[in-house]
């Protein structure tokens, strides 16, 4: 079910006149609601449900566009209904966001930090759109120490279902009780791509957390909790080619 609202919102909703105008729209006759002329102010219509004419042209109401940035816990998992069950990302948003959006790309099961939500299709693409080479940024634990040789191999590529994955960015931050910590930049997003990269060169990945989508960073959002993306945010994707 769509939100009800006054037809004078609805209309100002629309576009085609401000508040204001649309009573004075009303007034002259001009407004149809499912067909029928209505010349009282004050009626009720329901959103996605109802059709109002202005003139005889129906009225439109474009969705809101909604771009949020959510701090994904480990044990959810990235889409929007789990066929197991278990917690999804919809859960930590829904409360609040009651808009249907949806998550852009994907992160796995458990793997936390940043996901970008939105309902807008064309953006998500850009963001996950290859072509677009998105940087994403994350922090591996990994097992064991890893070698300089391994790291070379990481930055130039390894060989993922026979096709070798782009160059990487990848520094080591800490080496401690036989694991590693790494930073690791990717620009593709192939399906659990950083795991099988490591694991690839002996070190599996113990624990993964995404800090960074192009500009937009996770920064000290808590877990599970979300924000909205700044216009600036919005736009780094757009001005992509
Ligand atoms: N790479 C992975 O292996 N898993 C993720 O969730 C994201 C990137």
């Amino acid at each position: 079910m769509g939100d009800i609202v006054r037809l004078q919102k609805y209309i100002a909703m629309s576009g085609a006149a401000s508040r204001r105008g649309a009573e004075q729209l009303i007034e002259e006759g001009r407004v149809k609601v499912n067909g029928e002329l209505i010349r009282e102010q004050g009626v009720k219509v329901e959103i996605g449900c109802d059709t109002v004419e202005l003139d005889g042209v129906v009225l439109k109401i474009k969705d809101k566009k909604i771009y949020i940035a959510l701090n994904k816990p480990v044990g959810y998992v990235t889409t929007v209904k789990d066929q197991f069950d278990r917690p999804t990302v919809m859960d930590l948003v829904k409360r609040e966001i009651h808009t249907r959006v949806f998550p852009v790309g994907r992160l796995d099961y458990e793997t936390e930090g940043l996901l970008l939500m939105t309902n807008d299709g064309d953006w998500a693409n850009k963001v996950t759109h290859p072509k677009f080479e998105s940087s994403k940024k994350y922090y591996a634990v990994l097992k064991g120490v890893l070698t300089i040789n391994s790291l070379n191999k990481i930055r130039r590529g390894i060989y993922l279902d026979g096709r070798k994955t782009a160059p990487a960015e990848c520094e080591i931050l800490e080496i401690e009780n036989n694991m590693t910590l790494v930073e690791i930049t990717i620009h593709e997003g192939r399906n659990r791509q950083v795991r099988r990269m490591f694991e690839a060169v002996g070190n599996p990945v113990k624990a993964l957390k995404r800090e960074s989508i192009g500009i937009v960073e996770l920064g000290n959002l808590p877990e599970g909790r979300w924000r909205y993306l700044t216009s600036s945010e919005i736009s780094y994707f757009d001005k992509k080619k």
